[in-house]
């Protein structure tokens, strides 16, 4: 099984790569910069890529030209805070670049390298929950995960009858710097939980907005 990772250099998109990587598949491990935790027998690692760049995800593209792909996971992602009445709208539309367009952008640069029982799974963020918001604030991030949301859904519809199936999932308060290593669960935990979501993702749930403990969000 052929799967590329996006944002693996750290975080919860590393813990995807070790988990992939130790049940034997291949992992195509894309990021900015290669960490050294990155370097592991069996991982192919494409760095330089930028998801926002279209350059780069065209490099992206070239680099994976030959190879067919089972699963893509568009899992690199970016939180910063806004405070209202001061609010810093080039930070909202860097992060509108990063959770929402650059995974689009990527799963569209690689579809020509998927087939039918092919899958991606976007992680977003219960924070992109229209329902679920109850505290407000978080501008930038919020909004750009639900529009990721909104795209992953349009995704789904337009890729059923190619038989392509894509996954939505929260994957929990988990401890990376995203968060201050302040989650509830270890980004280890976090990937093999993604990892079960994706097992049962198929074209009879695909577009479904899961947490990763199996719970389904709401909208
Ligand atoms: N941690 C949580 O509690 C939590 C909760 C809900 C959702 N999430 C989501 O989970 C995903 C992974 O986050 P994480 O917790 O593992 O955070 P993290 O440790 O901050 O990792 C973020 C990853 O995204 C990459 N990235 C950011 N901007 C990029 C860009 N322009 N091009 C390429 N890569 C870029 C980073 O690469 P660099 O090292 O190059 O910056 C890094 O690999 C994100 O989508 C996040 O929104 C996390």
């Amino acid at each position: 099984m052929n799967i590329v990772i996006t944002g693996a250099n750290r975080g919860i998109g590393l813990s995807l790569c070790q988990y992939y990587n130790e049940q034997h598949a291949q992992v195509f491990a894309v990021c900015r910069n290669a960490s050294d935790d990155l370097q592991m027998p069996g991982v192919t690692v494409i760095d330089g890529i930028d998801v926002t760049d279209p350059v780069c995800v065209n490099t992206l593209v070239n680099k994976l030209a030959d190879t067919s792909i089972d699963l893509l996971i568009n899992n690199a992602g970016l939180l910063s805070d806004e405070v209202l009445g001061n609010i810093d709208y080039d930070s909202i539309e860097k992060q509108f670049q990063i959770n929402a367009l650059a995974p689009l952008r990527v799963a569209e640069a690689l579809l020509p390298n998927m087939q039918a029982g092919g899958k991606i799974m976007m992680v977003t963020s219960r924070m992109g929950s229209i329902d679920d918001n109850t505290s407000g604030g978080r501008y930038g991030y919020r909004m750009s995960k639900a529009a990721l949301n909104m795209a992953s859904v349009s995704l789904a519809h337009d890729l059923a009858a190619r038989k392509i199936a894509v996954g939505i999932v929260h994957p929990g308060f988990v401890q990376t710097e995203m968060v201050g290593f302040n989650g509830d669960i270890s980004s280890t935990v976090a990937a093999e939980r993604i990892a079960a979501r994706i097992e049962d993702l198929n074209l009879d749930n695909s577009g479904s907005f899961w947490h990763s403990n199996g719970e389904q969000l709401p909208w």
